[in-house]
């Protein structure tokens, strides 16, 4: 099925060939209308076109109106303003299109869906446990990640974790020196982590330290046996911790490759730098210099000593995808900190000739009021601190609120509904901009937040489980009737969604989604306020009883898109 907006596009473009035959024209643009007056849907196609054509847009509008014949879709156009076309579609084609809505899936043919898209996401440095810094690559990029299934692509959820830079050399400094065995049997990233805060203070009364990291790193590099060994330890205590979080988080990867599974190919990558000309010896490394007019600073690729970075991992990253996969695009998430690395590494890659699409979404960094969050200043909210906050705060309302479920449900209710609030909090915001961490703010359940959709969802299920006890349980072969005046706003609101999903998918932008998915919510409430159900005749009862489980599907639907899930009772 198609978005209900192409199949007016059909008519709309055959009424075009007829009216206005051999010419090149604008091609037509359908835009939900601003107000419910100028109908469901608008153009202005007469206005794009009224050079091309020639003459009045209002004379135009009407020329194509005319050669519109009568059919299934279109109840009436009318001619607005300057030349505006409004679309009211039939209320039947309405009730229809909302009833298949979830039985047959969208398809978005004019994307191209060949290949693999990869998305690098979530990323975490190891050896440090997740705090809530990492949240929101990690929850964007899955909700990235979902919205381009949904239009049709085949992802690769990679995460890049970075396992080979300069804080390993730290690390293995701080295990011989500081290292608290029992609280390293007991909790091993813990223990890690204090020791790296530890070096840290350490390191700025005697800067020695930092030599002697950097020698323990090169040894690393080097493929020193012992050094290796806690290296790969350290690897597996901290996959271990964050495979626990992405769980609770319903969050998935399909590789975990890091920055070390790319060492082998560095040297090739600087071998071809050098060979084309690109990287040049300045005072004992290869640097890339860039064009003026690129206005970038320029990029070392290999350090004096040999070791190589960030950047030349990355450059190694995008020579093995274009090797092994069908790279449709790759796309990053970080925060906005990257950017000036993302572009660096990006020209790079071009320069070498490497034709891949690549997108950079960075988002604007989480901080307190007064600060950002810092593992190495010790003034981070663990990110399962958070979630057990969220769970907690939801499991309080719970209690209030409907005390008679047994504990194992209540329990995964807020495990569900606190876990919701906190990604949604994120997630509709827009991604640009930065965000003050508020306790209040992230665990509200009120108004525009996850508890409310999945709320209005669980409301839903237990109006059509009330139907089935009385024996008139949801009938996919009724129809759906618009009839009352709250239906329509609600039907015709519900047939957007794949077009909300599609401009959420395109600009990565997932707040686009819960905006629609509140508005959805809120049209539901106000249609069942004046909407009575059950103790309706049986036709009305039926056909309302489809348009909420359509309501609720698409709720559903959506939030799964966002990476949150729904209960059926609450
Ligand atoms: N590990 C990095 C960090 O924590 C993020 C990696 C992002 N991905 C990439 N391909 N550079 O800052």
């Amino acid at each position: 099925m198609l978005r209900i907006e192409k199949y007016i596009e059909r008519i709309l473009k055959n009424a075009i060939e007829k009216a206005f035959p051999n010419k090149e024209l604008k091609p037509i643009e359908i835009t939900i209308a601003t107000n419910e007056k100028f109908g469901d849907f608008q153009s202005n196609f007469a206005m794009m076109n009224s050079k091309i054509i020639g003459g009045n847009p209002r004379k135009i509008a009407e020329d194509l109106v005319n050669n519109i014949p009568e059919n299934d879709i279109i109840e009436k156009l009318e001619i607005a303003g300057p030349g505006f076309i409004n679309i009211f579609l039939k209320n039947s084609y309405v009730s229809e299109y909302v009833r298949k809505m979830t039985t047959e899936k969208y398809q978005f043919t004019e994307l191209n869906t060949d290949g693999d898209i990869i998305i690098d996401y979530s990323s975490p440095n190891i050896a440090k446990r997740m705090h809530i810094g990492h949240l929101r690559s990690t929850i964007i990029g899955d909700s990235v990640k979902r919205l381009c299934n949904f239009l049709g692509y085949h992802t690769v959820a990679d995460n890049h974790i970075g396992d080979w830079g300069t804080q390993f050399g730290k690390l293995i400094v701080g295990y011989h020196k500081w290292l608290d065995k029992d609280a390293y049997q007991k909790n091993p990233i813990e223990e890690l982590e204090r020791v790296y805060v530890e070096f840290t203070k350490e390191s700025e009364k005697n800067p020695e330290l930092e030599d002697i990291a950097r020698e323990e790193l090169k040894k690393l590099q080097d493929g020193d046996e012992e050094n290796y060994k806690l290296w790969q330890e350290f690897i597996k205590v901290s996959l271990e911790e964050y495979n626990k979080l992405y769980e609770r988080m319903d969050v998935h990867f399909d590789t975990y490759y890091g920055e070390s599974f790319y060492h082998p190919i560095m040297p090739k990558v600087i071998d071809e730098l050098v060979e084309k000309g690109l990287a040049v010896e300045d005072q004992g490394a290869k640097v890339v210099f860039f064009d003026e007019k690129e206005n970038l600073h320029p990029c070392i690729v290999q350090k004096k000593d040999g070791a190589f970075l960030y950047s030349t991992s990355d450059i190694a990253t995008i020579k093995f995808r274009k090797e092994n996969y069908n790279v449709n695009k790759i796309i990053y998430l970080t925060d906005e900190r990257q950017q000036d690395h993302f572009k660096q590494f990006f020209k790079i890659t071009e320069m070498l000739g490497w034709d891949i699409e690549k997108v950079h979404i960075w988002f604007g960094i989480m901080r307190f009021a007064d600060g950002v969050f810092s593992t190495r200043k010790g003034n981070v909210i663990r990110l399962e601190q958070l979630l057990d906050e969220g769970k907690k705060k939801a499991l309080e309302i719970i209690e209030e609120k409907n005390s008679s479920l047994s504990d194992e449900e209540k329990d995964n209710i807020a495990e569900v509904v606190g876990i919701g609030a906190i990604k949604y909090a994120d997630l509709s915001q827009n991604r640009q901009s930065p965000i003050i961490f508020e306790w209040d703010k992230i665990l509200s359940f009120e108004g525009n937040t996850a508890p409310y959709l999945q709320y209005s969802y669980a409301r839903i299920q237990s109006i059509l489980r009330k139907a089935e006890e009385l024996g008139k349980a949801l009938d996919e072969n009724k129809e759906i009737q618009i009839i009352d005046k709250n239906e329509r706003p609600l039907s015709t609101y519900l047939t957007l969604f794949p077009t909300m999903a599609l401009k959420a998918g395109e600009a990565y932008k997932p707040n686009l989604l819960t905006d629609y998915l509140f508005e959805l919510a809120k049209k539901f409430n106000t249609f069942y306020n004046s909407c009575p159900i059950l103790n309706q005749e049986d036709n009305i009862l039926y056909s309302r009883l489809l348009l909420i489980d359509r309501v609720a599907k698409t709720l559903k639907e959506g939030l799964n898109l966002l990476g949150i899930k729904t209960v059926n009772r609450m």
